[in-house]
């Protein structure tokens, strides 16, 4: 059995749709060699695994998980099959016995109807392999104590997830109002998740408001549900009868960086949003202008690049500080002042070193060398999240957030690059009612911008992306939450002729 830690091996990294070039130019800047890659994933090779597995999920910004390949079986033609590659695995090895682990899986399986059973099937497998091997069960990560009395009888006390507990709760209430007399008007009732108490006391029946539990729970959990759940991850990719299990080292995509406290409409991922701004080709020191700046996800996505604040300090948790063997020394290895030096350094003792050498490398926040950056949003509401949020990111001083049309951002003098992520018509209003603002878009690009800026924009839309009536240079694909979009870049200075609204130059799918 080959160790996670020390053995040379290969590593699978995803990420989303149309982001694999962004992916693969981050890879080869740190210096791998890139083995392969298909639309969401790359494969590379790792010399120190411990190493390698540390310094990917602290310094991606384009990608979603580092998966360690784990096993495979090319004859896993339905669930019984999946649960016997996974039982016979020596997950023992891997996970520790009393810490939680949570199971995603990817499946295009004709036998598999339900894309919630492969999980199920795979977490039984580890439960069971585990208990035979360690004499005691893992827990199933995010399960909390839940409780539901009423009239000092237990309807309910079981450890539930956390994502589920509304939902259990709700149905254990209504099935005992259902068996109450009519004219029953009070009831002793006390509902707990995880020691919180939501509800308890003498309570009347006929206004007991269940939005009002469902208000309290989300106000309580809200920020956990958000944060995803800690513990170990192991991350299934089934198509047709191919199988493959991966530990997941990152557990929780590490696209949520974790400065976004508040959401704001339609945001976007900071991953895509990286790798919208890498695709522009934005070199971290001209200015840099994104009106429609919603929640701020793109200009602090860029300030945190010309920072070079590295996109996993803000987290304080990963899959990989679950697994075995991360407090474990490994002899050879050197890390800090430990004083263990002499014998070797655990991945912690690593870890923690990486992170003193990344904040040695940030750029200070007044570092002449950072450029301007500035967001535009006419929504008050909008600025206000960005502000929190480019702060939360340690980088409240780089962006500077305006309440403005985007027509009136003040562009500095130096040319620089202006990124756009306006309404597409799908999620926010409606297309037709946005053709007045792309073509005051298309004006405002074509009169008002100076010669020198580049622009670029991202929309779902493309008969709202044809109203801009410049020249394209570039389009790339991405996938933006559920929508297909294209990122658009546009020649400032090179206006189509007003008589040919369907042209569009030149359509390229461009490999970064
Ligand atoms: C799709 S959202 C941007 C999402 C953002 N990229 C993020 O990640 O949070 C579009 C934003 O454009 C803003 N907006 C719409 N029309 C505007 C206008 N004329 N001027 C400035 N902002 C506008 C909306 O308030 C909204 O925040």
């Amino acid at each position: 059995m080959r160790n996670l830690w020390t053995d040379p091996t290969t590593l699978a990294i995803t990420c989303g749709k149309g982001i694999v070039p962004f992916l693969k130019q981050e890879l080869i800047e740190l210096g791998y060699e890139i083995l392969g890659s298909n639309d969401t994933m790359v494969g590379i090779r790792a010399q120190n695994a411990c190493r390698d597995i540390l310094r990917l999920n602290l310094s991606l910004r384009t990608a979603q998980r580092v998966l360690w390949p784990f096993v495979q079986d090319t004859r896993c033609r339905n669930l019984n099959d999946l649960y016997d590659l996974a039982y016979y695995a020596p997950w023992e090895q891997i996970l520790n016995v009393d810490e939680a682990f949570f199971v995603n899986n990817v499946t295009k399986n004709d036998t598999v109807q339900d894309s919630r059973m492969p999980t199920l099937r795979l977490k039984d497998a580890i439960v069971d392999r585990m208990r035979a091997k360690c004499g005691r069960r893992p827990n199933v990560s995010g399960a909390v104590p839940v409780r539901v009395e009423a009239e000092g009888q237990i309807l309910y006390s079981k450890p539930t997830p956390l994502r589920s507990a509304l939902r259990v709760i709700r149905a254990v209430l209504e099935d005992w109002l259902n068996t109450l007399p009519e004219e029953q008007e009070r009831a002793e009732l006390l509902i707990e998740v995880d020691g919180y108490d939501l509800m308890s006391g003498s309570l009347y029946l006929p206004k007991l408001d269940l939005m009002v539990l469902k208000k309290r729970f989300e106000r309580t959990f809200s920020a956990r549900m958000a944060e995803g759940t800690p513990g170990a991850a192991v991350y299934l990719w089934w198509e047709g009868s191919h199988a493959k299990i991966y530990i997941d080292t990152s557990g929780n995509s590490l696209s949520r960086r974790g400065y976004r406290k508040e959401g704001w409409l339609a945001p976007m991922q900071e991953a895509l949003a990286a790798a919208c701004i890498m695709a522009t080709g934005w070199d971290c020191q001209k200015p840099l202008v994104v009106p429609f700046s919603g929640s701020g996800t793109p200009a602090i996505e860029a300030a945190m690049m010309a920072r070079r604040i590295l996109p996993g300090m803000l987290r304080s948790d990963f899959a990989f500080m679950h697994l075995k063997g991360w407090t474990s020394i490994i002899p050879g290895e050197k890390a800090g002042v430990s004083a263990r030096r002499r014998i070797g350094a655990s991945p912690l003792d690593i870890w923690r070193e990486m992170i003193s050498q990344a904040k040695l490398e940030e750029r200070a926040y007044d570092s002449p060398e950072v450029p301007m950056i500035i967001g535009v949003d006419w929504e008050e509401k909008a600025v206000e999240i960005s502000e929190r949020n480019a702060n939360a990111a340690g980088v409240g001083h780089n962006v500077k957030f305006f309440v403005d049309d985007y027509s009136d951002a003040q562009l500095p003098m130096t040319p620089g690059v202006i990124f756009m992520n306006p309404p597409y018509g799908e999620r926010l209003e409606d297309e037709a009612a946005l053709e007045p603002l792309y073509d005051g878009v298309s004006d405002w690009l074509r009169n008002t911008v100076p010669q020198g800026w580049e622009a670029w924009m991202i929309t779902s839309s493309k008969p709202l992306s044809l109203r801009i009536r410049l020249q394209t240079k570039q389009i790339l694909e991405f996938k933006n939450g559920a929508l297909d979009c294209r990122l658009l870049g546009y020649d400032i200075g090179k206006p189509l002729a007003e008589a040919a609204p369907e042209a569009e130059t030149p359509v390229e799918t461009a490999e970064a």
